[in-house]
């Protein structure tokens, strides 16, 4: 088991937009292992690679209960999503502490490989659309704190460095 340190907002580096995974191969398969445990011993429900500073296209999401039921989404791409949209309360792991309203499209369709390099094709819908439409924006660069006021987001990239310079100082 390997934890992998994950890249806390604002990091610059959670800005890179992914390229497309070449190969689902030996390094690929470990690189899903060592994401699948950093993400439950994170208390996560989902990572992306972009996250752990690897610029792939690839996340690992789980929303089940029992924390059993692992998803992995290679070069993932939404093929239909619904005109209707719901506002959930999302937090991230790159963004410790911090919960905030964000709208998306309630449902989604989606292509992706999985850890086996096979394509499948999903519907998602409820929490699981969400933590995937969240996860697809780590891959275009994109945190989800990008979406609310700027005034909002300047409150949390202060708090985030402050926390920073005190962890730091410890
Ligand atoms: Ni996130």
């Amino acid at each position: 088991m390997a934890l992998l340190p994950i890249l806390c907002y604002p990091d610059p580096r959670l800005h890179t937009v992914a390229k497309p995974v070449q190969a689902v191969d030996a390094r690929i398969k470990a690189l899903i292992a060592d994401m699948l445990d950093t993400m439950y011993d994170a208390n996560g429900i989902g990572l992306a690679a972009t996250q752990i500073n690897v610029h792939e296209r690839l996340i690992v999401i789980d929303v089940s209960e029992g924390r059993n039921e692992p998803l992995v989404l290679i070069n993932p791409e939404i093929t239909w999503a619904s005109a209707d949209q719901q506002v959930n309360d999302e937090g991230c792991l790159s963004v410790p502490g911090i919960y905030d309203g964000v709208a998306r499209a309630s449902a989604i369709r989606l292509t992706a490989l999985d850890g086996e390099g096979v394509s499948r094709s999903l519907e998602a819908e409820g929490l699981l659309a969400v933590c995937i439409q969240h996860e697809m924006d780590h891959l275009m660069g994109k945190v989800f704190v990008e979406y609310l006021s700027p005034l909002k987001r300047n409150r949390i990239k202060s708090k985030m460095l402050k926390a920073r310079r005190e962890a730091e100082r410890a």
